[in-house]
């Protein structure tokens, strides 16, 4: 029989990284539909999910882009239970530059899990060599997320004018990067 390999970053003793596979798809689900109206404040896509179907469709494209190396998609876990996702959007391989997404369950912000699992995450791609410029563009409007960038050593580089629409509106983003010069 040959093993299954589950790629995992390790964050602390009790928060992990697992890459995304289809199956998580009940589990992620789940977590999506609990925070939908939340998460549709600050994001466009929960709109969109209906079905289990719907996030079965997301995670196999997202695995697929991630095996392939044009976006990464890691789900969050801590003390097992799954609490988020912190992604690369999109990667640039020959620019080696990395475009971050992240998100938690409601309950669990607060406690630094996107900060310490961020710096994980980030040591594990420049570890690896695959990416040294590391970008967060969040809305000027976003608290939390701006909170997340500066906290963690980002700097803000600018901000794109009307760059996201959200909810009806076109808002101002501001773009942060971290950068790893080897
Ligand atoms: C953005 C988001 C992920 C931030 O979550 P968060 O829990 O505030 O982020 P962090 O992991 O950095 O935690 C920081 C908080 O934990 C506290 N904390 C506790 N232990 C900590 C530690 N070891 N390290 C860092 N912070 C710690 C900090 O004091 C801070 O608390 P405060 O907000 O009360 O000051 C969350 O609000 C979210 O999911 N929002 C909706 C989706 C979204 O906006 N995504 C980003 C789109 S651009």
């Amino acid at each position: 029989m040959t093993a299954i390999t589950e790629e995992i970053i390790p964050v602390t003793e009790r928060i992990e990284l697992r890459a995304v596979d289809e199956r998580y798809t009940t589990e992620l689900h789940g977590l999506v539909i609990k925070n939908k109206a939340w998460l549709q404040e600050s994001l466009n896509w929960p709109q969109f999910v209906g079905t289990e179907d719907d996030t079965r469709q997301n995670i196999q494209s997202n695995q697929m882009l991630h095996q392939r190396g044009y976006a990464k998609m890691f789900l969050i876990f801590c003390e097992s239970e799954m609490v988020g996702v912190l992604s690369f959007n999109a990667i640039e391989p020959l620019n080696k530059t990395g475009y971050i997404g992240y998100w938690l369950d409601e309950s669990h912000q607060g406690k630094g899990i996107i900060s310490q699992a961020l710096q994980a995450f980030i040591d594990y791609y420049v570890e690896r060599n695959e990416i040294r410029r590391f970008v967060i563009k969040c809305r000027v409007a976003n608290l939390a997320s701006n909170q997340v960038a500066l906290r963690n050593g980002f700097l803000l580089e600018g901000c794109l004018k009307q760059a996201e629409f959200l909810n009806g509106h076109f808002d101002d983003q501001n773009i942060y990067a971290r950068i790893y010069a080897s």
